[in-house]
């Protein structure tokens, strides 16, 4: 399968980086899950004044895709208002292995990409359902 291309993942991370609610950091990211079949997930984050129940863009993303039944995933799009690439999180490493996998991450600003990873790059040696026996 060709996928989408990767101007219309960027752009579509960029669109949901506008829907952002950031109000504490100011610091607003987009983020654009490609499925296997061709379809786009958007996520903005969405802070909270307890700060500790902010969450990411690429949770947003992940959780609304699987919510939606998606289960099959291929890229994701990060696109914050920065020279150097925003990489995930931590945590969203975590969630991204968990139900996408190896997929490829794409990081960008508002004008170019910065940066190509596969997540197993970004995630070595991770934490999963194998290690339950359940993989
Ligand atoms: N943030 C994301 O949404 N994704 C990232 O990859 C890095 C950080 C958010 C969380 C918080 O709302 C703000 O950026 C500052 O950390």
């Amino acid at each position: 399968m060709a996928g989408l291309d990767i101007d219309t993942l960027v752009a579509a991370a960029r669109a949901a980086r506008e829907r952002a609610v950031a109000p504490y950091s100011h610091f607003t990211v987009g983020a654009a899950l490609e499925t296997a079949d061709g379809r786009l997930v958007t996520g903005c984050n969405i802070e909270n004044s307890t700060y500790g129940l902010t969450i990411c863009a690429e949770r947003v993303a992940v959780f609304k895709a699987v919510s939606d039944g998606h289960t099959s995933f291929v890229r994701v799009a990060v696109v914050a208002d920065t020279h150097d690439p925003t990489p995930p999180c931590g945590p969203c490493r975590q969630i991204l292995w968990e139900f996408c996998g190896d997929i490829e991450v794409v990081l960008a600003n508002l004008t170019a990409v910065t940066g190509r990873y596969r997540l197993r790059d970004l995630l070595p040696l991770p934490f999963d359902a194998r290690l339950l026996g359940r993989g």
